[in-house]
């Protein structure tokens, strides 16, 4: 239960940033990985891995890692809660990641309700879904 959520929130600070383009697994100096707004909530890389390697290993280069994040998400929330959304695939991967833009993007536990409403409607989000993820 607590991956599913782990692996939805992956995506969700994926999204923030620059669009959802996966550019959250990214390593290096300008790493997405560990926002200062959002320090150790970010969890299930070792998931999104294993998942990545078999999917390379059943079709190598054919599939997005920003569709993989996005499938793993919305499939770790259909097991644990038999949800379902409807996905458009074929995103294409960031090559960049943005440190600086994550941590001006992604609300931090300490800012104001406004902020944070604020941040959600900048990526097209409203207080339903400030609600909906937050809780995880
Ligand atoms: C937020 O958006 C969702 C999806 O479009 C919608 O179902 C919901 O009613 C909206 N909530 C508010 C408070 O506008």
């Amino acid at each position: 239960m607590r991956m599913a959520a782990s692996l939805l929130r992956l995506h969700f600070l994926d999204c923030f940033v620059n669009g959802c383009d996966a550019s959250i697994l990214l390593d290096g100096r300008n790493s997405e990985k560990f926002p200062t707004s959002n320090l150790n909530s970010a969890r299930g890389f070792e998931v999104v891995d294993k998942v990545k390697n078999a999917v390379e290993g059943a079709c190598s280069g054919v599939v997005s890692c920003a569709d993989i994040l996005a499938l793993i998400a919305r499939d770790s929330v259909l097991l644990v809660s038999f949800h379902l959304w409807f996905l458009k695939l074929i995103r294409r991967d960031g090559q960049v990641p943005n440190q600086r833009g994550a941590n001006l993007a992604i609300p931090s536990q300490y800012d104001t309700l406004d902020t944070i409403i604020s941040n959600f409607g900048n990526v097209g989000l409203n207080v339903t879904d400030v609600v909906s993820l937050s809780g995880t």
